[in-house]
C-alpha cells in the first residue's frame, strides 16, 4: 500500500432523475465502499464522499415528462437514492447535493478563477435552437444518430451504446428531445475549456505516468481520446437549471453539467470538514475516483484539466472505473425499466444486503461487461454462502455450545496453528488484492478461508474424535482453532460483508483484542437462508412485467412549456350544446356544427367527420373555447373550437359535462 496518509475516496454523483439500479452499485457504490472499508479497518485516515448530482438535462426532462419542478424530481429522488444506500450498507462520510448552497457556491468560486487566471476561451458558436420551446439544445436537450457507432437515440453530449462523448453538432439527423422537432441554428456566446492547449501542456504527459497505474481499460480509453486530439469544450450551457455563471455577460447560462458535477466532490468535503484542503490540496493525501465506464473521460481528462488549471489541486492517483453490467443478457436501462432496483431489492429481501453484495462483487464487471441473472443470484447465495459460509459458522457454533456450553476452549499448546497460519495469509492476499482493486479475486480468496474452515472441520472430525479417549482434549483444540478462524474470517470480511461480519462478531462475542480462551460465545443464529425458486421465480416475472408494462406504454407528449396564470385566464371555456351537425361537402374530415353556447348559437367547423357521425352528435355537449380568432375553411367561418380529448392511437373522445347543465357554464 502506498505511504499516503490519507486517502480521500469519491464515488461518481448519480443523477436525481431516478432510483439507483444494480448497474450503479456493481459499477461504483460497491467498489468504492469496499476499498473504503478495507482502509478504515486497516487504520488508514479516509474520507468517503458521495452525493447526487441534480443538475443537468437528464433531472429538467424528468421534471417537464412528469409535469413537476426540477428541484421536485431531485427531492424525491435524493431522499430515494440516500436511505437506499445508507439501507444496503454504503458508508459515505457525506452525502451532498448538487444544489445546496455550499456547492453553488463552490463551483462558482472554481469557476471564477478559471476565468480570472485566463484558462476559458469566450466563442460565439452556433448552437441547435428549438423554435417551437424558444430553447438551445444542449446535451440530451438533443438526440440523433452516433456518427461513430450509427446508434440511434444518442444524446448530445454522449452515446450510451458506445459511450464516446460527442457534441450536439456531430448528430446525424438530430432532433429536440422537448418536441421531436429538427431544430435550427442560432448564435450563443459560450466559456471554452481549451483542451486542445491543455493537452499539450499537461495531459499527455501526465497521463503517461499513469500507464502503469490504471486499470488497461481505463488508460486505453483516455490513451485513445489523446490520440483523436481534444477539442475546446462549452463549460457553459443556455439553460437555466445548473449553477449561474458567476460573470459578466453570462446572463441566463449556466454551468455545464459535468464542470460541476465533480466540484461536487470538493463540495461534499468541505461540507463536512472545515480542514476540507488537508484532503485536495496536500500532497500527502491521494485522491481515487470510483465509477462507470462512461465516466471515465470526465475524470480522467476534463476533471483533472479543470484541477490542474486551478492550480493548487491535487490530481486524481486512481480511477478505478469498472465496465458495465448486464442483466439476464441485456442491457440495463432506466428508460425500458429493464433493472433490479435497489429499493425493491431490499424491499423483496430485507436482511439480505450482503446477499447482494456477495453475488455482484462476484460478477463486478471489473475489466469486461458481465451479467447478472437471477438463477445465477440464487446458486451463488445457496452453494456459497448457505452451504459454505453459512454452514461453516454454524457447526463450529453449535459445537461449541454442545462441547463447552459455549465457551471458548483452550489451546495452551498450539497445535493446528498451521491452519491459522494458512488463513492469515489468505488474509494478506485479500488485503493485496483490494488495494490493487482486484474485488472478485479478493472476495474469493476470502472464500478460501470460509473453505479452509469447513476442509479443517470435516478433516479432524470433531464429532467423531470426541468418542476417542482423551477426545475431549483433542475436540477443545479444534473448536479453539476453529472460533480463532471465525474471529480473522470476521475482521476480514468487513470490506465485501460488512453485516454479515457485524452479525458474527455479535455471535462470538469478539472484542477488538480478539477471541479469548474461557470467553462466552453466543448462540448461533443463522446467518444465511436459502433463497426459493418460487422467490426467483416472483423476480424474473417482474422483470417480464416491467419488459410488458414498458412495451405497452404509449409515447405522451410531452409538457408543453410552462404558461402564466393570466395566459390561462385568458381562455374563454364554455359548455356548449350541439344542435345541428352535418357533412362539410368535398372535406371528409370536418363536420360543420351549429353549438348553443348561451350567449348565442354559433358556427364551429371541427375535424371529427372520421370519428363521429353527424346524427349521434345533436344533443351532446362539450366544452367549446369561444374566444379563438375566427377561422374561414372551405369557405365557411369558424367561429370556435370543441375540445376533445385524443389518445396516442389517435382515438378521440368528447370533453363532456357529467351529467349536463345549461349552455353557457363557464369552464374554468
Ligand atoms: N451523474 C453522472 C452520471 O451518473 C456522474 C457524475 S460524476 C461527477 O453519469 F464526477 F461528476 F460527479
Ligand atoms: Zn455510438
Amino acid at each position: 500500500m502506498s505511504t499516503n496518509k490519507k486517502h480521500l475516496v469519491t464515488c461518481a454523483l448519480p443523477y436525481a432523475n431516478g432510483p439507483l439500479h444494480i448497474g450503479h452499485l456493481a459499477g461504483c457504490f460497491l467498489p468504492s465502499d469496499i476499498y473504503v472499508r478495507y482502509l478504515r479497518n486497516a487504520k488508514k485516515e479516509v474520507l468517503f464522499v458521495c452525493g447526487t448530482d441534480e443538475h443537468g438535462v437528464p433531472i429538467t426532462l424528468q421534471a417537464k415528462k412528469k409535469g413537476v419542478t426540477p428541484q421536485d424530481v431531485v427531492d424525491e429522488n435524493y431522499t430515494l437514492i440516500r436511505d437506499s444506500l445508507e439501507k444496503w450498507g454504503i458508508g459515505f462520510d457525506n452525502f451532498s447535493r448538487t444544489t445546496r448552497p455550499i456547492h453553488h457556491e463552490t463551483a462558482k468560486a472554481f469557476f471564477k478563477t478559471l476565468y480570472d487566471n485566463g484558462v476559458f476561451v469566450e466563442q460565439v458558436t452556433e448552437q441547435y435552437y428549438d423554435e417551437e420551446s424558444n430553447q438551445f439544445l444542449a446535451d440530451r436537450y438533443i438526440t440523433g444518430d452516433c456518427p461513430h457507432c450509427k446508434h440511434q437515440g444518442a444524446y448530445g453530449d454522449q452515446c450510451e451504446n458506445c459511450g464516446r462523448t460527442l457534441s450536439p453538432s456531430e448528430l446525424i439527423n438530430p432532433k429536440s428531445a422537448l418536441t421531436g422537432n429538427s431544430p435550427v441554428k442560432k448564435e450563443t456566446k459560450n466559456w471554452f475549456l481549451p483542451l486542445d492547449t491543455i493537452q499539450a501542456s499537461f495531459l499527455n504527459e501526465w497521463v503517461a505516468t499513469k500507464k502503469d497505474v490504471w486499470k488497461s481499460h481505463v488508460y486505453g480509453q483516455c490513451m485513445s481520446w489523446l490520440n483523436d486530439g481534444l477539442k475546446p469544450r462549452a463549460m457553459t450551457r443556455d439553460l437555466d437549471w445548473g449553477v449561474k455563471v458567476p460573470i459578466e455577460g453570462a446572463d441566463g447560462k449556466v454551468m455545464y453539467v459535468w464542470f460541476d458535477a465533480p466540484i461536487g466532490y470538493i463540495s461534499a468535503t468541505k461540507e463536512c470538514t472545515d480542514d476540507w484542503k488537508s484532503w485536495w490540496q496536500n500532497p500527502e493525501a491521494e485522491l481515487t475516483h470510483f465509477l462507470g465506464k462512461d465516466n471515465i473521460v470526465f475524470h480522467t481528462i476534463i476533471f483533472p484539466a479543470m484541477l490542474k488549471a486551478h492550480g493548487d489541486f491535487n490530481l486524481p492517483t486512481h480511477v478505478p472505473a469498472n465496465e458495465f453490467l448486464n442483466l439476464e443478457g441485456e442491457k440495463l436501462s432506466t428508460s425500458r425499466n429493464h433493472a433490479v432496483w435497489l429499493h425493491e431489492y431490499l424491499n423483496d429481501f430485507p436482511g439480505k444486503e450482503d446477499e447482494l453484495r456477495y453475488v455482484l462483487t462476484s460478477i463486478m464487471p471489473e475489466t469486461k461487461d458481465s451479467d447478472f441473472s437471477w438463477a445465477d443470484f440464487q446458486a451463488r447465495v445457496n452453494n456459497e454462502l448457505v452451504a459454505i459460509l453459512g454452514n461453516w459458522v454454524n457447526r463450529v457454533m453449535v459445537l461449541t455450545h454442545k462441547y463447552f456450553d459455549g465457551v471458548v476452549p483452550a489451546n495452551e499448546n498450539k497445535t493446528d496453528y498451521d491452519v491459522l497460519e494458512s488463513a492469515r495469509a489468505l488474509e494478506e492476499k485479500v488485503g493485496g488484492l483490494i488495494e490493487e482493486f482486484k474485488f472478485r479475486d479478493g472476495l474469493a480468496e476470502l472464500m478460501a478461508i470460509a473453505r479452509l474452515g469447513n476442509k479443517y472441520l470435516q478433516d479432524t472430525a470433531p464429532w467423531h474424535a470426541i468418542k476417542e479417549e482423551n477426545g475431549q482434549e483433542r475436540v477443545k483444540e479444534i473448536l479453539n482453532v476453529s472460533l480463532q478462524l471465525l474471529a480473522l474470517f470476521a475482521k476480514s470480511s468487513i470490506p465485501f460483508l460488512p453485516h454479515t461480519s457485524g452479525k458474527l462478531t455479535d455471535m462470538l462475542q469478539l472484542k477488538p483484542t480478539g477471541l479469548m480462551a474461557g470467553q462466552q460465545v453466543n448462540k448461533p443464529t443463522l446467518l444465511f437462508a436459502k433463497i426459493e425458486d418460487e422467490e426467483i421465480l416472483k423476480q424474473k416475472e417482474r422483470l417480464e412485467n416491467q419488459a410488458q408494462e414498458n412495451a405497452e406504454a404509449p409515447e405522451l407528449e410531452p409538457i408543453k412549456p410552462t404558461i402564466t396564470f393570466d395566459d390561462f385566464s385568458k381562455l374563454d371555456f364554455r359548455v356548449g350544446t350541439i344542435v345541428e351537425a352535418a357533412k362539410v361537402p368535398k372535406a371528409d374530415k370536418l363536420l360543420q356544427l351549429l353549438v348553443d353556447i348561451g350567449l348565442e348559437k354559433r358556427t364551429i367547423l371541427s375535424g371529427i367527420a372520421q370519428h363521429f357521425s353527424p346524427e349521434d352528435l345533436v344533443g351532446k355537449q362539450a366544452v367549446v373555447v369561444t374566444n379563438l380568432a375566427p377561422r374561414k375553411m372551405r369557405g365557411v367561418e369558424s367561429n370556435g373550437m370543441l375540445l376533445m380529448a385524443e389518445n396516442t392511437e389517435g382515438k378521440l373522445v368528447f370533453v363532456e359535462p357529467v351529467g349536463g347543465i345549461e349552455p353557457g357554464s363557464v369552464v374554468r
